[in-house]
């Protein structure tokens, strides 16, 4: 038996996963972002500890001779955010989230300051990575900066509670701006351009290689007899992939979640900075990824929903079968974005509203939006040379066909929804705990889960919105202008 862990944005999500791969039980818990300051977005690590005794309370309640088996887990996470530590371990303040972007300024800073950056890091900087957050930490909270001893990843912060051991892998230390991304090792020299030393960060291990295990008298509390096996695990777009089997070159998905991504696994570290194209290593050696990301994707469903009172399923109902583009336009940057414009600071925006838009055209507009974000990301993807032509889609968002119908259309490529899509990264992170467990060859463990039926581009439907694409482009120079 294998437990995976994924610490998302809106929720912990445990998986237990049996020897022959199938999903035993799952248990959420929710969780909350708070935003003191606009742009800012902030969790207290806590709030993080107090959710994953809630799913183990469920999953012991539920399962608890399949709990106490458990012999690897693996865990996935939200990337980028910061947890800084001080020499005893001590959270020092809540953690700055992935789609914080309140250290826009800092990335020209840190790209002055350090100009072999790019080539180093593989990636541009941006202010939902790690590193401008502890520059803006040191301009702002000195004393802070002063105390820090540590700075952990999200999910490196939870193994350490859970191990007792500072340990990073490769596709989530990808997104700090500290990593030798071709090298797969720590970068002395972007450590020192935000004034960290090397000590400062946790060891690193690949996503399927063994990294501790759990604290004793926590396994005891589960009723487990043996403590099992930490892996290294995954950053939870890398985990992702791995739970739908995306480890060959040239496999692509597209991820539905609060933020919407375009996954490609490619067989080199393939920077193209300035696309904006994240290029990460995968979680598995010897394997890298490039990776398109828009912020606001799941979330501007969400938001939109909470304006308009109702949930997201109920808004969706309404629109009924696409035929035609809405006749709105929205655009998702809510919380700024990343593919194409690294821009922290454009907000988002409805246009083209006339006093016959009604709330499903809003509905239908907040879902092309998103789709024309990604196929931003797919075209920067595609621009530093990867191919692609086809992509399963995962995430909460994938539960709509609507929303799938409508993607297929604009990114216009055939896309396959997947049944178990909905485990995402605690499925992989599962996966990987399995991997470090029994050192299986990942081939045979990474294999595709059942797809159902694909969506193929619209005809007319691509064509109608390959005009509505250009007209959403065309609208971003007025925001980042209304921006200032
Ligand atoms: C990826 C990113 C997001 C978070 C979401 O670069 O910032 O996809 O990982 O949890």
């Amino acid at each position: 038996m294998f437990l995976g862990l994924d610490l998302g944005t809106s929720g912990l999500k445990a998986v237990l996963v049996d020897e022959g791969q199938a999903v035993v039980s799952s248990a959420t818990a929710p969780l909350t972002v708070s935003r003191p300051h606009p742009g800012w977005s902030e969790q207290d690590p806590a709030q993080w500890w107090s959710a994953l005794e809630q799913v183990l309370d469920v999953l012991k309640a539920r399962h608890p001779a399949e709990l106490a088996a458990v012999r690897g887990i693996g865990l996935s996470g939200q990337q980028h955010g910061a947890v800084l530590l001080d020499a005893d371990d001590r959270v020092l303040r809540p953690c700055i989230l992935w789609n914080d972007t309140r250290a826009s300024a800092e990335c020209a800073a840190l790209e002055a300051a350090w100009p072999d950056l790019r080539r180093v890091a593989g990636n541009i900087a941006m202010p939902g990575f790690t590193a401008p957050k502890l520059l803006w930490l040191r301009a702002h909270e000195p004393e802070i900066f002063s105390r820090t001893a540590r700075v952990l990843l999200p999910k490196a912060w939870l193994r350490l509670a859970l191990t007792g051991e500072a340990v990073e892998e490769m596709s989530d230390a990808s997104g700090t701006l500290w990593l030798d991304v071709a090298a797969r090792a720590w970068s002395v020299e972007a450590l020192a351009a935000t004034g960290l030393p090397l000590t400062a960060m946790p060891r690193l291990v690949e996503g399927s290689g063994p990294a501790g295990s759990l604290r004793p008298d926590l396994a005891q509390a589960w009723g487990m007899t043996t403590p099992p096996l930490f892996a290294g695990g995954a950053g939870d777009n890398a985990a992702g992939a791995v739970g739908l089997g995306a480890i060959r070159p040239g496999d692509a998905f597209v991820s539905l979640g609060t933020s919407g991504v375009l996954f490609a696994t490619t067989d080199g570290a393939q920077p193209y900075p300035e696309g904006t194209v994240h290029a990460f290593c995968h979680a598995l050696p010897g394997l890298w990824h490039q990776m398109g990301v828009t912020l606001s994707a799941a979330a501007s469903l969400a938001w939109w929903a909470g304006i308009a009172g109702t949930d997201e399923a109920s808004l969706v109902a309404e629109i009924g079968r696409v035929e035609r583009p809405s006749a709105a336009l929205f655009l998702p940057y809510l919380a700024g974005e990343r593919t194409p414009h690294n821009d922290g600071a454009v907000r988002g925006a409805f246009a083209g509203l006339s006093a016959g838009t009604d709330r499903p055209a809003l509905t239908q507009a907040v879902m092309e939006g998103v789709a024309f974000s990604l196929r931003d990301c797919l075209d920067a993807v595609r621009a530093s040379g990867t191919r692609v032509e086809a992509a399963d889609v995962i995430g909460g968002g994938s539960r709509s066909r609507a929303w799938i119908r409508i993607l297929a259309s604009v990114l216009d490529i055939p896309l396959s929804p997947l049944a178990e899509g909905e485990h995402g990264g605690a499925f992989g992170a599962a996966r990987l705990a399995r991997l470090a467990v029994t050192g299986e060859a990942p081939e045979t463990i990474c294999t595709p889960p059942e797809r159902g039926a694909t969506v193929l581009p619209d005809r007319s439907l691509a064509e109608a919105y390959a005009e509505r694409l250009s007209r959403y482009r065309g609208l971003y120079p007025a925001l980042r202008a209304l921006a200032g």
